[in-house]
């Protein structure tokens, strides 16, 4: 296969979204509509990904960032006008260019290969990416001379009652060789029912040009869905969501109820983890093997070792060693580091903070800019008091030490290696190593007080 570039027509408004945001910005498992079909180019080896915009254009390039190049479409004039647009990117393409549709996210990278393949096998000057389909209402029709020869393609609305009746549909995608499809686009004119600049003309104005057009039928009918609405948007997610949890199952990860399990594109699992109901990956995660991931959970982009064990938990932008429990219902957020075989308890949050091997949060505490030796014990209710109206401090726990419960740490303060503070103490000045502190009220005893009082 010889090189090529793509370019994705994203330049409508998607009307039917009935949306404030641009429709190839709506998103199918964590990503949008448009990154999918940037990134399948991608993968299938584009050498250069042309995004054609015009609807709220500034809104696209902002969250697509650098992942393309941008053309823009000031008025929509059709999907031929907007191939126009890319003419620059079309003239230094050299061999194939592949166009696709910015709101087709179930596209492959397999299929553009194979697309260009059998383009460039047959020596065709455009080929038309086509399927069949029960009900092609709304497509543009394939239309085949006597030999099956790709002759035209016919809008809809233009179409005759016997057009009307093919079910080989224009997915709207296609591979034209760079130099003819230049001379073809100047050739277009809006002399159609919707007096728009039709793309689907180049065929039959290169067939007539003397070049050979061709058709390749995609397998797989999915991999041609538009989303124009937000039920399609919702089959899509499930097509995906399907096709996302297939491919962690065939890895080796076992999934409960696979049809609630969400994760997102880019997320490596090891083999005999568990995912139980309700379990969201986000992005960027990496789970190892061994893992149970708990009813309800939530990861978002963290890194978790082999045998670690949630429990309807959130985690954030953080990791976790090897052997550690984390839950039920624990909060890691961002910048978190937590050691191999610790504990993370019931309704423990823990923000930006390292907590090494072995130590055990067990229950209702919050440390937040810590960064807490080995085998460390918490009490229950303990807080790590990092935030004074004004700025955040950090503690530093060491190895070993034992925070009674309800100890408030009033940071910046150092607890030593092997300190102890007393149950409800409030903590402001270091504890030396090996030490206990206490820093509470005294407690006072009146006796028969009840009974005083009572009179
Ligand atoms: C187009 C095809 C039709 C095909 C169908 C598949 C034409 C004339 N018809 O029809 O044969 O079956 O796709 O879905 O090409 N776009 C722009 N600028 C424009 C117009 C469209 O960027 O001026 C983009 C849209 O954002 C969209 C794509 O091109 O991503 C297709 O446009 P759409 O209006 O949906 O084309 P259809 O009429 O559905
Ligand atoms: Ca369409």
């Amino acid at each position: 296969m010889s090189e090529f570039v793509s370019i994705i027509l994203a330049a409508g408004m998607g009307t039917r979204m009935k949306s404030d945001m641009p429709k190839v910005l709506h998103e199918v498992s964590g990503k949008p509509l448009c990154s999918w079909v940037i990134d399948a180019s991608k993968k299938a080896g584009a050498k250069n990904v042309v995004c054609v915009i015009g609807h709220k254009a500034d809104m696209v390039k902002e969250k697509i960032g650098t992942n393309a190049e941008f053309v823009i479409q000031a008025e929509q004039k059709g999907t031929g006008h907007a191939l126009m647009q890319a003419k620059d990117a079309i003239s230094k393409a050299g061999g194939s260019v592949v166009v696709l549709n910015g709101d087709t996210p179930l596209v492959t990278p397999e299929m553009i290969e194979e697309s260009i393949a059998y383009h460039e096998k047959n020596g065709y000057c455009a080929t038309v990416i086509t399927a069949i389909l029960d009900d092609a209402t709304g497509y543009g029709r394939i239309v085949r001379g006597t030999n099956g020869e790709v002759l035209k393609i016919v809008e809809q609305k233009d179409a005759s009652a016997d057009e009307k009746n093919i079910c080989e549909v224009n997915s709207g995608m296609y591979v034209f060789s760079s130099n003819e499809l230049l001379v073809a686009l100047d050739k277009i004119t809006p002399n159609n029912a919707q007096g728009e600049y039709y793309l689907t003309d180049t065929l039959a104005i290169l067939r007539d040009m003397g070049h050979k057009v061709g058709a390749y039928t995609v397998k797989d009918n999915n991999e041609i869905r538009g989303i124009n609405d937000r039920v399609q948007l919702a089959v899509a997610q499930t097509l995906m969501q399907t096709r996302i949890n297939e491919y962690h199952m065939r890895n080796g990860v076992t999934m409960i109820s696979p049809q609630t399990v969400l994760i997102e594109d880019d997320v490596q699992i090891g083999q005999d983890t568990i995912l139980e109901q309700n379990v969201i990956i986000r992005h960027g995660s990496k789970i190892g093997s061994g893992v149970r991931v708990g009813a309800n959970s939530e990861i978002i982009n963290c890194v978790v070792h082999d045998g670690v064990d949630i429990l309807s938990s959130v985690m954030v932008d953080s990791e976790v060693g090897e052997g550690t429990h984390v839950g039920p219902f624990a909060y890691l957020r961002p910048n978190s580091k937590i050691g191999k075989q610790v504990k993370v308890g019931d309704f423990v949050e823990i923000k930006n903070s390292t907590i090494d091997d072995g130590t055990k949060i067990s229950h209702l505490t919050y440390i937040g800019d810590a960064d807490v030796g080995k085998g460390v014990n918490f009490g229950c209710g303990t807080v790590t008091v990092n935030y004074d109206g004004k700025s955040k401090f950090r503690t530093k726990i060491g190895d070993h030490a034992f925070i009674g419960c309800n100890s408030n740490l009033v940071a910046p303060v150092i607890i030593e290696d092997g300190g102890y503070t007393a149950a409800g103490s409030t903590i402001t000045d270091t504890v030396p190593k090996d030490s206990l502190a206490i820093a509470r009220a005294r407690q006072i005893i009146k006796t028969d007080w009840t009974d005083k009082r009572n009179k």
